[in-house]
């Protein structure tokens, strides 16, 4: 198949807004993490790339560490490693040459005075205009200090300019956190100012749902609870945690992944077809899938935590073992659970969710599982037959990797006289069809935060929603510390008890993720 020519397609649809953002400082807040390097840099240096990024722009990095000149050749590195950079490339030196680094400790209120006059400084000799971005990438025990002594310092609301902030997760750690989070940042800076980013939504397959869905006549009509029978997510990782010991000690699964990417995935399944995709209309969409939601029974849930074992045809070790994780740690590196969404469209509908560390295969998927037709002409039960059972349809939406959407149907099996009904595949694979892309997800999220829209940006009314959801489930684990952790061996699909979370339903989690043939 011929790759989509993208050079062809016009860059600015009514709903992908390819404006050049106007000149703007963007100052990220602890810079020296892996975040920066890894991911903003050369995100940002993809958009210069692309023509997006206005001509007058500085990027300065913040961070306690007194980096200098050392910080811009670091990101340099960066971005020639984990973005689409040659390193001789004119281009990219230009674009390091607008890096700058100032050090500063985050909760020192004396050393913003200085930040300001460098702003300031960087504005004048950049033509900037005093548009100002703070990219907040530090812990999460820091954000308030920042914000109030932004704000302390007249940067939220400067005399010249617009400013933002884009803050990263975990936006709080439970429901009464979150909502002070969000009372002391709406203290500083208006909620039109206010970028809470979830780098999911970056991703082209995770926009791509609502295209799927309301750009396509033939999807909507069966898209609800009287053609579907249910709806599984899963975000299997191979990773482990990766030296974040101390971090992943207070998240956990459930809050690390369930709580805010795995509910953006669900709310772009369940919601309604939005007005427009301006902010709000979106927004409010996700909203109401998410308050259609009853409590999660606490039968409905399932916790994991990993042992030793062996992952893509290596040893690892167990949780317990990682460092700077308690040896007796009750954190939980797996979630599954089962919810409902009581609403018209999908009352009666399960959605099983389930997210893991450590697992066989990396795969994030959504699998819509259709009801079957009436089998009354066929030999329903064809284990005599070379298929097996007749599978109902199911439609699978690769996330990533192998991005791509799966269609299984039945086909009658040739040759033979008999009936026989074999599920076959139709795939759409993006990379076939549109090339292979570097992107990382955060060059339309910084460049949306950059042109002040929000619509790929959670609400506070929407972290809330979700938070007062899962407080009750994390209550409850923290009461009961699970007696028999570890409970799946690294490498496999999670532990045993998962399964029986979708028995009584009469399904089975899919193990099979990922591109078929
Ligand atoms: C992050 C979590 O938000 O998402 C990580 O903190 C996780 O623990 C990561 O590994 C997964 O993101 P992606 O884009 O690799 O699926």
């Amino acid at each position: 198949m011929t790759p989509i020519d993208l050079a062809e397609v016009p860059a600015a649809t009514a709903s992908t807004p390819a404006a050049t953002a106007e000149p703007c400082t963007i100052i990220i807040f602890g810079a020296s993490g892996d975040l920066t390097k890894r991911k903003l840099l050369p995100a940002l240096y993809h958009l210069r790339q692309a023509n997006l990024l206005p001509k007058d722009f500085a990027i300065v990095g913040v961070a306690r560490r007194p980096l200098g000149n050392e910080f811009a050749a670091d990101m340099r590195e960066g971005i020639v490693e984990f973005g689409d950079a040659e390193s001789s490339d004119p281009l990219l030196e230009e674009f390091v040459d607008h890096i700058s680094y100032y050090a500063l400790n985050f909760d020192d209120p004396a050393s913003y005075a200085g930040l300001k006059t460098e702003l300031d400084r960087i504005d004048k000799e950049r033509n900037i205009g005093g548009n100002r971005l703070f990219y907040l990438a530090t812990a999460p025990e820091f954000f308030t200090g920042i914000v109030e002594n932004l704000g302390a310092q007249g940067m939220a609301h400067p005399e010249k300019g617009i400013a933002g902030v884009v803050i990263e997760k975990p936006f709080g750690h439970d429901l009464d956190s979150a909502r002070e989070l969000n009372h002391q940042v709406n203290a500083v800076f208006h909620e039109s100012q206010v970028f809470r980013i979830d780098h999911y939504l970056g991703k082209e397959t995770v926009q791509n749902l609502l295209v799927f869905r309301f750009a396509n006549g033939i999807f909507e009509p069966v898209w609800n609870r009287n053609f579907i029978d249910h709806v599984q997510i899963t975000v299997a990782e191979t990773l482990g945690v990766e030296g974040r010991g101390p971090f992943y000690e207070k998240a956990g699964a459930l809050r690390d992944v369930v709580q805010n990417h795995m509910m953006e995935l669900l709310a772009l399944v369940a919601l309604e077809p939005p007005a427009s995709f301006e902010a709000e209309s979106v927004r409010r969409e996700k909203l109401k899938v998410w308050q259609a939601i009853p409590p999660i029974p606490i039968l409905n849930t399932v916790r994991g935590q990993y042992g030793p074992g062996i992952v893509n045809g290596q040893h690892v070790i167990g949780y317990r073992d990682e460092e700077r994780v308690n040896p007796e740690s009750g954190t939980e590196t797996f979630a599954a659970l089962k919810l409902n969404i009581e609403n018209w469209r999908w009352a009666g509908v399960p959605f099983y969710l389930r997210a893991g560390k450590r697992m066989k295969k990396r795969a994030t998927e959504i699998s819509i599982q259709f009801k079957q037709p009436p089998l009354l002409i066929f030999n329903r039960m064809q284990s005599d037959g070379p298929c097996g059972d007749i599978q109902p349809n199911l439609l699978t939406i690769r996330i990533q990797p192998d991005e791509g959407i799966a269609l299984r149907f039945g086909a009658k099996v040739p040759t033979t006289p008999q009936m026989n009904v074999c599920p076959v595949n139709m795939d759409f694979d993006y990379e076939s069809a549109f090339g292979k892309s570097r992107a990382n997800g955060y060059e339309r999220l910084l460049l949306d935060a950059m042109l002040g829209d929000q619509t790929l940006f959670s609400h506070r009314d929407g972290v809330e929603t979700t938070w007062a959801l899962y407080t009750p489930v994390l209550q409850a684990w923290a009461a009961k510390k699970p007696e028999v952790f570890p409970n799946y061996f690294a490498g496999s699909w999670g532990p045993e008890c998962a399964e029986h979370l979708l028995e009584l339903s009469g399904h089975r989690w899919r193990n099979d993720l990922g591109r078929k043939g």
